[in-house]
C-alpha cells in the first residue's frame, strides 16, 4: 500500500481495501448483548490499515466501539496520522460513528475521510470535520 499524505485524497483502490477490511472485521465483533456487529478500519498516512470491532462487556458501559478499537490499535502500532476511516454494519442502512468515536478520530485525523457501508449498496462518504464541526482538540490546550 503506497504512502498517503494527510492532504492527499484516497485512491479508489485504497478505499475499496479499507471498506473490505471494515466488513471483514465485523465478523470478529463481540456483541452478545446488543447483537449489533460493527467493523472498522483506519488507513494511516503510512499506508497501513488497522482494524477493529466492537467489544462489549457484561458491565455494559465498559463496551468499546469498533472505531475506537481500530484507532487505539493504530496508535499502539505507531501510527498517529489517520487519513481515512471505514465503518461497516450488516444493516440495511449505513451506521455513522457515535459522538465519542468522532472525538477520538479527531485527535489523529481531524480531516479524515469517513466511509460508512452496510449490507445494501447504500453508503455515506463524508469527512470528520463535517461530522464534528467546531471540535475540541489538541490545539485548544495550547491556548491557556
Ligand atoms: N457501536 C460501534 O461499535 N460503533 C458506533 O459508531 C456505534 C455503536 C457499537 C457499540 C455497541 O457494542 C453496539 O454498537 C450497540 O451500540
Amino acid at each position: 500500500m503506497p504512502h498517503v499524505g494527510p492532504t492527499m485524497s484516497l485512491s479508489s483502490l485504497q478505499r475499496r481495501r479499507l471498506v473490505a477490511a471494515a466488513r471483514q472485521s465485523a465478523q470478529a465483533a463481540y456483541a452478545p448483548y446488543s447483537k449489533f456487529r460493527v467493523g472498522a478500519a483506519v488507513l494511516a498516512a503510512s499506508g497501513e490499515i488497522f482494524t477493529g470491532c466492537n467489544v462489549e462487556n457484561a458491565s455494559y458501559g465498559l463496551s468499546c466501539c469498533a472505531e475506537r478499537a481500530a484507532i487505539f490499535k493504530a496508535v499502539a502500532g505507531g501510527a498517529r496520522k489517520i487519513v481515512a476511516v471505514a465503518v461497516y454494519t450488516p444493516t440495511p442502512k449505513p451506521t455513522l460513528p457515535c459522538g465519542a468515536c468522532r472525538q477520538v478520530i479527531h485527535e489523529f485525523g481531524p480531516a479524515a475521510e469517513v466511509v460508512c457501508t452496510c449490507r445494501s449498496a447504500e453508503r455515506v462518504e463524508t469527512t470528520l470535520d463535517q461530522l464534528l464541526p467546531g471540535a475540541f482538540g489538541p490545539a485548544a490546550l495550547c491556548r491557556r
